[in-house]
């Protein structure tokens, strides 16, 4: 196992220098939930990056502020102090309309809780980033279809999720998250709904998509069964980066 100091990591050659090669970067960012003795400090001070062609993994136990990390990057959730990033947006200075245009375009968004809207079919709720993004519902839902047949959903997108299994939805939520070809997918534990060979698959095809250029893809896991597909690791302990892992599969 190779470990960099999380604060040092720029210095292996892809960090910085020439160019932004810099997917996320985030500095100093603090986040509190609370006040007084009721505080909860979610996260101290983290510094992070992820890099772009990279799948970079987020470990660590329950409750140490990665949901928050996450939320933080994809701009849905202010925080107190510090700078975020992301490929060269400075999320810490734009305004909320701002952030939210970014993040519809650039971003997709795997949540732990899949957030799918349950009044819509598959396919409609796979196809929202596309209608968001101002395309024509009968383009955007063949995409959609298209989609949910490479997650292994043929045939369903004219169900509603209710209809589906947790692992089939969490699939469903998979498709929508990168439906609109963002330059970032940031996703919540993508697999723990998942048997393993279709974990696997969807793990394979994220690789894939980081791989691509100008792309990243970040996932929180608690699940070792997947460990193999990181690049990097980011281990997380109470609200901070404790260490980077720069070869995960020896985890
Ligand atoms: N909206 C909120 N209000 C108050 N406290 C919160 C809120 N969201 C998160 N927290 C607290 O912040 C801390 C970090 O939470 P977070 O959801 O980021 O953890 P996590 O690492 O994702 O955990 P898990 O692995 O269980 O999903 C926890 O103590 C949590 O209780
Ligand atoms: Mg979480």
């Amino acid at each position: 196992m190779v470990m960099a100091d999380a604060n040092n990591i720029s210095t292996n050659g892809n960090g910085n220098g020439n160019g932004n090669h810099y997917a996320v970067h985030v500095r100093s960012v603090t986040k509190t939930f609370g006040t007084g003795d009721a505080t909860i400090h979610a996260l101290r001070e983290v510094q992070f990056d992820a890099r772009e062609g990279e799948l970079l993994m987020i470990v660590g136990p329950s409750g140490c502020g990665k949901t928050t990390l996450l939320s933080v990057i994809a701009g849905t959730l202010g925080f107190d102090s510090g700078e975020v990033d992301v490929f060269g947006s400075p999320l810490h200075s734009l305004s909320k309309g701002d952030i939210t245009d970014f993040r519809a375009k650039n971003i997709g968004f795997i949540f732990q809780q899949f957030h799918l809207i349950p009044t819509l079919t598959n396919a409609e709720n796979v196809s929202v980033p596309l209608l968001i993004n101002g395309m024509k519902r009968a383009i955007a839902e063949k995409r959609a279809h298209e989609l949910l047949e490479v997650v292994g959903l043929k045939g369903r997108g004219n169900h509603l999720p209710s209809q589906l299994s947790g692992g089939q939805q969490q699939r469903v939520a998979i498709a929508r998250a990168m439906v609109h070809d963002p330059k970032l997918i940031i996703c919540d534990e993508p697999t723990s709904a998942l048997d393993k060979e279709n974990g696997a698959k969807i793990m394979e095809l994220l690789s894939s998509i980081a791989r691509a250029p100008g792309r990243c893809v970040i996932v929180v896991t608690h699940d070792p069964r997947i460990y193999h597909f990181a690049d990097r690791m980011t281990e997380m302990e109470d609200g901070r980066v404790a260490r980077v892992h720069a070869a995960p599969e020896n985890l």
